[in-house]
């Protein structure tokens, strides 16, 4: 109810409306409109309260609440089911336990802070209050484990497509998980599995945007930015999460639905930042060094080696010359 009562607030905002009428409006008393209300206060919104006007909402923090995300992402077959957390050691192992305790595909972690956040290859993930986005997604497809990371692929084709909705930037795909913007890393993804020989029991999608930091450690300064530092302004945490569920949705269920990834792929190729760029790539014990040439219809690398090897590379850590640590 406390939802309805931001959503006819939000939809009148800058208005007024009388408790009377959000009284009738929802079908509750005003005394629980009043303690409805004073809960928004307390979240950060500003309300201004005036005998016999009513009330009127003048101010919107920029939380990731659920209450905020669910007045949007209502119609979604995704986000059907959020947790927001103020601090969590990393939301992608909050979403294993979900999954493990039987969550349903769509069901989304967002924290505040990280205390524990992680990257690929074990790495950390720095993950400070307040300025970013740190979310993870359940998901439980019916699709061979072969083909789990193409959800990565799918993943960063909607963040990318996010952060240019919201921001009006050009966000870049640096293949198969990062997105880049001015040459540096503003988003990263973590895909996570469980699954049999044959099938899988869930897959987690983490995923990491900086948008409001202002400042890196010197250890990461070079390669990372944020969403701020690039636009020169603020941008809605909430808008950028929204976004990311909605375009992910689009892509994801028309993978599932068709099998096919040529969707996702198109993006993929024409934001590209590693396309025609030299590449390193660190496969197991091999380290290959050629030129990225091509994005297949399955979303795998296409690499030609100085010899005139061709070789299509489904995962890997990829350098990109001139984007990352790789000079
Ligand atoms: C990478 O580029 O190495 C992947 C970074 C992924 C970070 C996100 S933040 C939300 C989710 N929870 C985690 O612990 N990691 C992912």
């Amino acid at each position: 109810m406390k939802r309805d009562v931001l959503e006819v607030l939000k939809k009148n905002k800058n208005c007024f409306i009388s408790g009377e009428q959000l009284s009738n409006q929802l079908g509750v008393t005003r005394t629980s409109i009043w303690k409805y209300i004073n809960a928004l206060k307390q979240e950060g919104y500003k309300i201004e309260s005036i005998p016999r006007r009513g009330y009127k909402l003048i101010e919107e923090p920029d939380t990731l609440s659920k209450d905020e995300l669910l007045i949007e992402l209502d119609r979604n077959r995704l986000g059907d089911s959020i947790y927001y957390l103020q601090q969590v050691d990393s939301t992608n192992n909050y979403v294993k336990k979900l999954a493990l305790e039987g969550a349903v595909e769509g069901t989304i972690v967002i924290g505040e802070q990280q205390t524990g956040g992680r990257g690929r290859l074990g790495r950390h993930w720095v993950s400070p209050p307040g300025t970013s986005i740190y979310m993870s997604m359940l998901l439980r497809p019916l699709i061979h484990p072969n083909e789990a990371a193409k959800i990565t692929e799918i993943t960063a084709a909607a963040v990318a497509n996010a952060i240019d909705n919201v921001t009006g930037l050009k966000a870049g795909i640096k293949w198969p998980n990062d997105i880049i913007l001015d040459n540096k890393k503003v988003c990263g993804i973590l895909t996570e599995m469980n699954a049999e020989l044959n099938n899988i029991n869930y897959v987690i999608v983490g995923i990491g945007v900086n948008v409001n930091i202002d400042e890196f450690s010197d250890g990461i300064s070079n390669i990372a930015t944020s969403i701020k530092r690039v636009l020169g302004a603020e941008a809605s945490r909430k808008d950028i999460v929204i976004n990311i569920v909605k375009e992910f949705e689009k892509l994801y269920y028309d993978f599932i639905n068709t099998g096919s990834l040529i969707n996702t792929v198109d993006i993929c190729k024409a934001k590209s930042v590693t396309l025609g760029r030299t590449v390193r790539i660190i496969n197991k014990n091999e380290t290959i060094i050629a030129k990225a040439i091509d994005i297949t219809e399955n979303g795998e690398l296409v690499i030609k080696k100085d010899d005139g090897e061709i070789i299509n590379v489904i995962s890997g850590e990829v350098s990109v010359r001139g984007i990352d640590s790789y000079v």
